[in-house]
């Protein structure tokens, strides 16, 4: 079976089963929201107080009030989605990446292993996939 159609059978929710969702850096659960229509259970993971009323507000499913570090702990489930911040990858700062405190993917990757999906899923800005304009001296914009 090729790739596309491996994703879309793992995230087919079964009849009778609501497969759980962890949704890391939650936000207002935009991210969580195609999931929770197409059947699915979700939970979000999200530091800002007035991010998770916005998300239960907007979901059926809950979400924790907690700041993501490597040592939390997860619960299994079948998905994992996220959108880590974007600020240390941004090309509108300063690209510090991994040695800014602020980089959400230790936090990710050590929920996909403590959860061990069948489909995980992170979106950020494509500054993650290249060095900063201004340490280059090339303009990417
Ligand atoms: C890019 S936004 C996510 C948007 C979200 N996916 C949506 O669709 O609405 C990143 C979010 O991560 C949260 N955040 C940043 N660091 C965090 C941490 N260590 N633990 C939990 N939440 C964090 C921020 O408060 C922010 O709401």
């Amino acid at each position: 079976m090729k790739y596309p159609q491996t994703v879309d059978q793992l995230l087919r929710p079964k009849a009778h089963a609501k497969p759980l969702v962890l949704d890391l850096f939650a936000g207002c659960g935009g991210l969580a929201l195609g999931f929770e229509a197409q059947g699915f259970e979700t939970l979000g993971f999200e530091m800002d107080v007035d991010c998770c009323a916005s998300y239960r507000h907007n979901l059926h499913g809950d979400c924790v009030n907690v700041k993501l570090d490597t040592n939390y702990q997860f619960p299994k489930a079948q998905v994992v989605i996220g959108g880590p911040p974007c600020q240390p990858f941004s090309v509108g700062g300063y690209q510090n990446g991994i040695r800014d405190a602020r980089d959400g993917f230790p936090a990710f990757v050590s929920a996909v292993e403590q959860a061990q999906p069948d489909v995980w899923l992170f979106e950020n800005v494509r500054g993650l996939m290249y060095r900063n304009k201004r340490l280059s001296g090339r303009d990417h914009s």
